[in-house]
């Protein structure tokens, strides 16, 4: 069971900064961290919660070789833009760091030197491919070959993105340096171990048996599937030059292992936090009255779960988490969202195309949330639940409330009279949300506590429609005052129990009923609006969304999609030659003098050709593209080397050059200006 905590510290998955940040990011991690940490903050908790970009690893080095620049340019592109794109969203961090940041990697590197010298490494040598033009270890990455599963032949040192299977760079057949396209050699390098076999006992003790109740079902499992396997020493090392510098003498060229000083990072930040605010750091993280969170995706639970604990109990002084809420992943139109497609819909794209509808991604990524089983964010369900619920529920209520307060009393809030049977079951009702929508949040079932939420909006556009103040008005002014004075109470516990969730949408409200300093505690009363007091003129809370403006988006989609489809049928690029090798191929232009069927086959002409050297017959499988006598006249270019070969019959003496299509289209490689017969191509 939880016990009672003095404070919570919230941590959320520092994202990689080679990329923007997507949808699937923050349904998964950040908008239900975020509605937790103003949750606890609205009930006058005291909260630290943490974020920051993830800036080493390997394809961060990948990408600033591909764009020719260093991985410090890299990181500090993207960690700008998925810091505005957070602040956009409102996500409301005490502190974004970075893991590049001077105090990170004074963190990480005490972090290492502490275990190191409590002895709680095991220190192994391996082979590993070297590169012995550019000097250096070869990353998996770096290492590319045959697949030995599917004959694939750019598989990674660590993956076969063809057949899917993990690899290990042993395993490659004739494995090539990205780094020079060499052969790479096999070199002893030593690296650092952490056991974690050796805490295998204490993390059955711990979650398997502590934490079968209270964590979520889908972490839980995977954590004891982990644990039940078996583990493994893991190494915590790597030989590359980007990173936090492992902090040994004569470790020159290895760095900590990225997914070793990544979650240091959440330490990290709490430290810059606390010289920002002047604040102890420590009660954070080292107070076992304090209940610490990782809000992550599902990919990431084993590092949460099982080896950055083992870090934080071999190192000794920190607290482990009390929970880990992982979300499964979010899909987009049925697919899974993929950065290197593009399918995605990427968050400062979403703020062009939707400007200020911040709070309608928030609630749809939280109403659909992937909490138990991965779910698809589809641009209809999109708009439906813009349309039909935000719009025709939550705004249509307000906007109602509002504008009928400003028709009858000039905007004056009307005094509550006395209350019928229907009045007083709306006013027990509304008593009994704080509690209702807490208890979901208490158990990070994010939907169920939005669907609340949703709930009393329900009640208020009820309670409207059958007390029907517009008919009322005419014969008992004093009912409609009670009606509106509990529709504006509604309104005004709809503005304080919405801020984690619609926090813009909160604030505008909030602004129009004027309130404020108001907190969760005092959401449930009744009088939370003084009669008498004015009310400001409505704004509109949300907008219809058309359907041009949903097609439109799938349209970007649609387009995405065929943009993949055709490079994924580009063949790969195949195995490097020699130039001499190139220069045996004898290729001239020539002219097709006559051109016929075989007959009795589906594809071949029959052709011949002025080479400028000779007059030859050459059989050319392209009769489902060409008729025959459409390409007479027409130059070409011929391989006049190519040993004779049999076709039906016909001795074919060359081979006409053709470029096929991604789909499997063939057409003439033609000279585009005029050129005599025989010239050679090279
Ligand atoms: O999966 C990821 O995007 C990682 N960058 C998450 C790191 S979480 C933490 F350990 F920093
Ligand atoms: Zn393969």
């Amino acid at each position: 069971m939880s016990k009672n905590y003095k404070r919570t510290t919230i941590t959320s998955a520092l994202p990689y900064a080679n990329g923007p940040i997507h949808i699937g990011h923050l349904a998964g991690v950040y908008v239900p961290a975020d509605i937790y940490a103003r949750y606890l903050r609205m009930k006058d908790e005291d909260v630290l919660f943490i974020g920051g970009s993830d800036e080493h690893g390997v394809p961060i080095t990948i990408k600033a070789r591909n764009e020719g620049v260093s991985p410090q340019q890299i990181v500090d592109r993207y960690h700008e833009q998925i810091k505005k794109s957070f602040e956009d969203f409102g996500i409301s961090f005490d502190v974004y760091s970075r893991t590049s940041a001077p105090i990170h990697h004074e963190t990480a590197s005490a972090f290492f030197q502490k275990l190191n010298a409590d002895g709680k490494f095991i220190e192994k040598s391996n082979k590993q491919y070297y590169d012995e033009e550019s000097g250096q270890f070869l990353a998996d990455r770096y290492i590319t070959g045959t697949c030995p599963h599917c004959a694939y032949d750019k598989a990674y040192g660590d993956q076969c993105e063809n057949c899917g299977t993990s690899l290990s760079p042993l395993e490659l057949i004739n494995p090539k340096s990205a780094l020079s396209g060499n052969v790479p050699v096999l070199k002893e390098t030593n690296h650092w171990y952490l056991p974690l076999d050796q805490y295998e006992t204490w993390l059955t003790e711990w979650i398997i048996e502590g934490h079968k109740d209270d964590w979520k079902p889908n972490v839980y499992g995977q954590v004891k599937s982990w644990v039940d396997h078996g583990l493994k020493a893991r190494a915590v090392t790597r030989d590359l030059d980007w990173g936090v510098k492992v902090p040994v003498a004569g470790s020159n060229g290895k760095v900590l292992y990225v997914w070793f000083d990544a979650p240091i990072g959440y330490i990290s930040a709490a430290k810059e936090w606390s010289k920002k605010t002047g604040k102890d750091w420590e009660p954070y993280w080292k107070d076992e009255e304090t209940k610490l969170l990782h809000f992550i995706g599902k990919d990431n639970i084993v590092f949460h779960c099982i080896i950055f604990p083992a870090m934080l109990k071999a190192e000794g002084s920190f607290i482990l988490p009390d929970n880990v809420p992982a979300n499964e992943f979010l899909n987009l139109e049925g697919d899974k969202i993929s950065t290197s497609r593009n399918w995605a819909v990427w968050l400062h794209e979403y703020l062009t195309d939707f400007p200020g509808k911040q709070d309608v991604l928030r609630y749809v990524l939280t109403a659909n949330a992937p909490e138990s089983k991965d779910n698809d964010f589809t641009w209809k369900d999109f708009q439906a639940r813009n349309n039909n619920e935000l719009l025709a529920i939550f705004g249509n209520f307000v906007n109602r409330t509002l504008v009928l307060t400003h028709k009858y009393f000039n905007g004056i809030i009307p005094a509550l009279g006395p209350t019928d049977a229907e009045a007083g079951r709306a006013l027990k009702e509304i008593a009994r949300f704080p509690g209702k929508i807490g208890s979901s949040l208490d158990r990070y079932r994010f939907r169920e506590a939005l669907a609340e939420l949703m709930n009393l909006a329900r009640l208020g556009n009820k309670f409207m429609t059958d007390m029907e103040p517009w008919k009322l008005i005419k014969t008992d002014e004093e009912k409609v005052k009670t009606v509106l004075n509990i529709s504006l109470q509604i309104v005004a516990n709809l503005s304080i129990l919405s801020e984690p969730f619609l926090p813009f949408t909160s604030a505008k409200l909030q602004k129009m009923i004027k309130l404020n300093g108001v907190n969760w505690k005092e959401a449930g009363r009744v009088d939370l609006l003084r009669a008498g007091d004015k009310v400001n003129k409505p704004e509109l809370l949300f907008e219809r969304i058309d359907d041009k403006t949903i097609e439109s988006q799938i349209q970007k989609l649609m387009d995405t999609k065929k943009e993949n489809e055709a490079g994924t049928a580009v063949k790969p690029v195949k195995e490097a030659i020699a130039f001499d090798d190139f220069v045996k191929m004898d290729i001239r232009t020539g002219t097709i003098l006559e051109a016929e069927k075989v007959p009795k086959t589906q594809k071949l002409i029959q052709l011949k050709i002025d080479t400028g050297i000779d007059r030859r017959t050459v059989v050319s499988g392209i009769a489902e593209y060409y008729k025959a006598e459409e390409i007479i006249g027409k130059k070409v270019c011929i391989l006049v080397n190519l040993a004779p070969r049999k076709l039906r019959g016909i001795e074919s003496q060359g081979m006409i050059l053709m470029a096929e299509d991604t789909d499997g289209r063939l057409c003439f490689v033609s000279p585009t200006e005029a050129v005599s017969n025989g010239s050679e191509v090279k």
